[in-house]
């Protein structure tokens, strides 16, 4: 059980644990033995508002940040047959769910847009025809890079109803960039932000990282003020994470005190410029009659409850007891090898999951509790109740020290997180972990 010593103590040190988006992470996931048959696991799952997800593991170079399943030793050759693998498992998922369909639809990195155009046109393809996602009448959203998201590319996305186009900017001071190995000028930046907004898509979302080499909170706020002239929707602040076997490298405290004093000007310039705060990475500013291409009889997609059906090598996909991907890795040759494994994989095979993370009851309920908790939505205690049929601060009782430490507010039935609670998002994030969650992590030997 956790204490209050525990969180007190966890509150104390670094704000910057681990980046807590879902859960349990990947380094939770091990070989599932025996494999699990699909069918029989989806048959299980409620399959009208789905997620589906395609991942495209290429970029164009490799950012010394970056702890991604991605890769830049590839071909053209390696990228066709990547996509026929993908048309291949597309159609095997398909017959394994049925009647099912999906709420929402999402392409991701890596750089999607590093694959050839005529890829890219594949894979809209394989949601639309193959998978039968209804794409005029779901929020479809495509991450892009700088460099690669050519006109060309974007007026394919756009023909197709993308409606969120996120790119990764980072920063837009160039010696900055340079010292992120990241290859991308300040002048191209601009073309291609100024090419996005030209294009009219709803939502445009700008990627920023804080606590990069060379940054101080003076230069990070002229990349916030560059970003806002291009009026985007959305807004993510990335704290710098590194990683073993990523390029960057630094432990120190005044570290985390940069990227403290970084995420307060940060968070104060986009409320004041009228963005709201949704997590602690996002913010968004929604104008009246913008929207995505949800059509009123549209399923829509609940990220706590729904699941959701990943395409593709570094792709997860969720039930809600089971978790499931490809093995995971972060350095160069790992990645090599799991991928020349997907291209090989046999049809019968993608009707298998062979590696993953079987979630319990306590489990499902700690990912519910996090994934609310950690959003503006916060913890809607009555939502809980109905879904697992019991009370929130009777699992939990240790939720109360949120309370104590002022790092939550309880407002009849929601309990949402303070300025300074959002702050912490990832240490209490960290601290909900289960104990076995937390010992698979440890025990991880990362590729
Ligand atoms: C898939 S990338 C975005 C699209 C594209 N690949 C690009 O970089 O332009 C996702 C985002 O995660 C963030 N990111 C990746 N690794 C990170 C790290 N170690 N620390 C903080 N942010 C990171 C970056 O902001 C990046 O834009
Ligand atoms: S940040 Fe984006 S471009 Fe850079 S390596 Fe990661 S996924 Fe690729």
């Amino acid at each position: 059980m956790l204490t209050i010593q525990n969180l007190k103590s966890k509150i104390a040190e670094s704000p910057y644990q681990a980046y807590v988006y879902s859960y349990p992470h990947k380094t939770a996931y091990r070989p599932l033995t025996p494999p699990v048959h699909l069918p029989e696991l989806w048959a299980q799952q409620d399959r009208q508002a789905l997620f589906l997800y395609i991942h495209i593991p290429f970029c164009e170079m490799r950012c010394g940040f970056c702890n991604l399943f991605t890769t830049v030793s590839h071909n053209e050759d390696f990228m066709s047959q990547y996509v026929r693998t993908l048309q291949r498992q597309a159609q095997r998922m398909k017959a394994v769910l049925g009647d099912a369909s999906f709420a929402r639809f999402a392409i991701g990195g890596g750089t999607p847009t590093q694959l050839p155009i005529q890829h890219l046109e594949t894979i809209l393809n394989i949601a639309e025809s193959t998978m039968g996602a209804k794409l005029l009448e779901i929020p479809i959203s495509v991450e892009v890079s700088p460099e690669t998201a050519t006109e060309d590319k974007l007026k394919l996305l756009r023909s197709h109803a993308v409606d969120r186009v996120s790119i990764g900017v980072q920063s837009f001071i160039d010696s900055e960039v340079l010292a992120t190995q990241r290859r991308q000028s300040t002048t191209q930046v601009e073309a291609t932000l100024t090419r996005i907004k030209e294009m009219g898509f709803p939502t445009l979302n700008i990627d920023l990282i804080y606590g990069l080499p060379g940054q101080t909170v003076n230069t990070w706020l002229q990349s916030i003020q560059a970003t806002l002239r291009f009026q985007p929707e959305e807004i993510y602040l990335y704290p710098l994470y590194v990683r073993s076997l990523t390029g960057l490298g630094r432990t120190d405290r005044e570290w985390d005190d940069i990227r403290l004093a970084c995420y307060r000007e940060g968070r104060s310039l986009l409320l004041s410029e009228g963005y709201t705060q949704v997590s602690m990475r996002m913010f968004r500013r929604l104008e009246e009659g913008q929207g995505s291409n949800l059509s009123p009889s549209s399923p829509v997609y609940c990220c706590q409850a729904d699941g959701m059906i990943g395409l593709g090598c570094g792709a997860r996909s969720y039930t809600n007891t089971l978790h499931y991907s490809n093995e995971y890795a972060v350095g160069a040759k790992g990645i090599s090898e799991i991928l020349q494994a997907y291209i090989q994989t046999a049809d019968e095979s993608f009707e298998y999951a062979h590696y993953g993370f079987q979630l319990n009851a306590e489990e499902q309920r700690r990912r519910y509790i996090l994934l609310s908790l950690l959003s503006d939505e916060g913890l809607n205690c009555a939502s809980y109740r109905q879904q697992f049929g019991s009370e929130v601060y009777a699992d939990f009782p240790e939720f109360s020290e949120l309370l104590a430490l002022n790092l939550a507010i309880k407002d009849e039935d929601i309990l949402q997180l303070t300025e300074f609670g959002i702050e912490r998002s990832d240490t209490i994030g960290a601290w909900l972990f289960s104990e076995k969650v937390q010992e698979l992590m440890q025990d991880y030997e990362l590729k």
